[in-house]
């Protein structure tokens, strides 16, 4: 399959006598698909039931005509703002009890039936309409769950739909005050029309009703997704996208993901170190103009897993964002070496993020391919060089991977309920994880908690899974390589209980988690050896052997042949020295890359990022900052 190129486009930003000089510069840059429509509501239906698709049609039939696929998005993350009208009560509510008000966006609830009704209603009257559209190549279900953080609402529609679904999975309140542990404060409840929200509660509400409100708000996203997926289906055959954000953990894309063709995702990298990624103050320098050298890639594995093989990044920064703390311009180059590090990690489309800067509203300060005076702005010609690039080079394919990740979002909910430590949070667990895999030089997988069968990898890691489904456990149990579980895994119950006998309950290992401490950023625990543990260090019991000890003689890894628990969170060095350690023993070859420099292996070329900003030397080759380079695989 041939990769291709694209661009977000905003027809109804632009008077209609620019649109056919806009599509022919959009041809003449090589790129193949223009994404529209996902904000449009207000003009395709500027009052209830008044529908205006003419200058939709027009802006179709121009941009196919001169040779684009178009990708058609469903408005609903804009709902216009005579829906308030209707339905007043359908913004969703703040944790301090406010409504989110119109003027800006994603202004609803996800429990709100009507509301529900009316995404239904616009995406069966666009799929009536486009479905059979030939120009119309890929549509998109809403834009970007969760942005401006969405997906919890403390609104009434939340408070009964939640009563509903307690009531569908517990049964009886009996059942779900034993499940919750409500004994403890006499939290107990009688009838579920009791049950409140879990916000505004004098101190911390019982995290198993966080919980619970966590997967509930998760499953309103999935459900409202399913809606328009359900309804668009009946009228086309187009692959269904979404596109999701980078580290938002707030509902469960495996599951959103499941209903959907394709997975893609709005990489803006260097606004995401700016703003959504700890790191030390060094690397926040070094890779000022270029974003975190794992960061992309750590998306591109996890959506391509969530879109079963099926990878698109939608929007790709282009220039300076306007949302970050602040926002420098990419170093020249950076604009290319994204779409290709897309493309290396299985990427079918890369499109950029947007065709020219709006001079108006909110996103005035964000660039574009153009300037708003439609000038060339900087990326234009890094995208046009990608197009010959890609032009020029065989289709790549994807190559396996010889290392996997387990990635669950219950976990993040889990733990953002009950962190236990200030600084705990799955993702960047998750993350620190990845890097180190990374930096070995190792082409990674990202897996969900239900993988039934690992046997297509050598070494498996599992940070952070709250508990361990009996499917992965299965597949564990088969596996040939080795899995370090650990740390903070297995040691709760779907309830966020503390299971007895104690966890983790891993095949044929006996170790016990049997006392947890978090660890304030001036400590650390030393290992046997050389190296750290941050944040997090449990200690461990039972008869498994011990890999690897602290120095005061606590068990730091324990485990068997194949199956290991890591005990703590280990600084990036000491991840480096295990993964090492682990790679060593299952003889596979690792790199140990310099810092920015980083490979991802196709199955006919590896490619080698320079996130650095100097020239960096690979093998005989100089590669300039922010430079690629590919070479043949043998
Ligand atoms: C994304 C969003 C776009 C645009 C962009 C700006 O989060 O999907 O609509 O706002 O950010 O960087």
């Amino acid at each position: 399959m041939k990769r291709t190129l694209g661009v977000c486009y905003y027809p109804e930003h632009w008077p209609e006598d620019q649109w056919a000089e806009d599509a022919a510069r959009m041809v003449a840059t090589g790129l193949t698909w223009v994404r529209i429509g996902e904000f449009a509501w207000s003009r395709m239906e500027p009052a209830p039931g008044q529908l205006t698709w003419n200058w939709l049609d027009r802006a179709i039939a121009v941009l196919g005509d001169a040779g684009l696929k178009v990708v058609l998005g469903t408005p609903t993350a804009t709902p216009p703002r005579w829906m308030l009208e209707k339905y007043p009560d359908m913004l969703a509510v703040d944790a301090q009890g406010n409504p989110r008000k119109f003027g800006s966006r994603r202004h609803y609830d996800f429990s709100h039936a009507g509301y529900r009704d009316e995404c239904r209603r616009i995406a069966r009257l666009m799929g009536e309409r486009y479905g059979k559209t030939p120009h119309v190549a890929a549509w998109q279900i809403d834009n970007e769950y969760d942005c401006h953080e969405t997906t919890l609402s403390y609104s009434s529609a939340a408070r009964r739909g939640f009563q509903d679904w307690l009531a569908q999975r517990y049964q009886s309140t009996d059942a779900l005050n034993r499940a919750w542990g409500n004994v403890f404060w006499s939290m107990d409840y009688d009838s579920f029309d009791q049950i409140d929200l879990p916000n505004l509660t004098v101190t911390e509400p019982n995290p198993a009703h966080v919980l619970a409100f966590r997967r509930y708000s998760s499953d309103q996203v999935a459900a409202f997704n399913r809606v328009q997926a359900v309804e668009l289906r009946h009228h086309t055959a187009a692959p269904l996208i979404h596109n999701y954000m980078g580290r938002t953990t707030a509902f469960d894309h495996w599951q959103v993901g499941a209903d959907l063709d394709v997975a893609s995702w709005d990489s803006y990298p260097i606004g995401f170190l700016s703003d959504r990624i700890e790191s030390i103050a060094k690397e926040k320098q070094t890779f000022l103009r270029q974003g975190h050298p794992d960061m992309q890639a750590f998306h591109h594995d996890l959506y391509r897993a969530v879109g079963k093989g099926r990878l698109w990044v939608m929007e790709q920064q282009p220039g300076p964002v306007n949302w970050a703390p602040y926002n420098p311009a990419p170093l020249p180059g950076m604009a290319r070496l994204w779409a290709w590090e897309a493309f290396a990690h299985g990427a079918e489309a890369v499109c950029y993020f947007r065709w020219r800067q709006a001079p108006f509203a909110q996103e005035q300060m964000h660039a574009g391919l153009l300037r708003p005076d439609s000038a060339p702005a900087p990326a234009l010609a890094e995208a046009r060089q990608v197009a010959d690039e890609i032009a020029g080079l065989p289709d790549v394919g994807t190559a396996p991977a010889q290392a996997a990740l387990v990635f669950d979002y219950v976990s993040a909910w889990g733990w953002d309920t009950q962190p236990q430590g200030a600084d705990f949070d799955m993702f960047r667990l998750a993350f620190a994880a990845y890097r180190a895999l990374r930096r070995a030089g190792l082409n990674i997988d990202i897996v969900a908690p239900d993988c039934a069968d690992l046997s297509a990898y050598q070494l498996v890691l599992a940070p952070g899974l709250m508990t361990l489904s009996d499917t992965l456990r299965g597949a564990l149990a088969a596996f040939k390589g080795i899995a370090l579980i650990g740390p903070r895994s297995d040691t709760k119950t779907g309830e966020l209980a503390i299971p007895t006998p104690l966890g983790p309950d891993l095949p044929d290992t006996d170790i016990s988690v049997v006392l947890t401490e978090s660890l304030p950023p001036s400590d650390k625990i030393k290992l046997a050896g050389g190296g750290r543990f941050r944040h997090w260090f449990e200690h461990l019991e039972g008869t498994a052997d011990v890999h690897l000890a602290t120095k005061a003689g606590q068990p730091a890894i324990m485990g068997g042949d194949h199956i290991r628990y890591l005990a703590g969170w280990p600084d990036d060095a000491t991840f480096d020295a295990i993964i090492g350690g682990l790679c060593d023993t299952l003889d596979l070859p690792t790199l140990g890359l310099p810092d920015g420099l980083r490979i991802r292996d196709t199955a006919t070329h590896r490619f080698v990022f320079n996130y650095a900003p100097k020239a960096q030397q690979w093998n005989d080759t100089i590669i300039p900052a922010a430079g690629v380079h590919w070479e043949e695989l043998k």
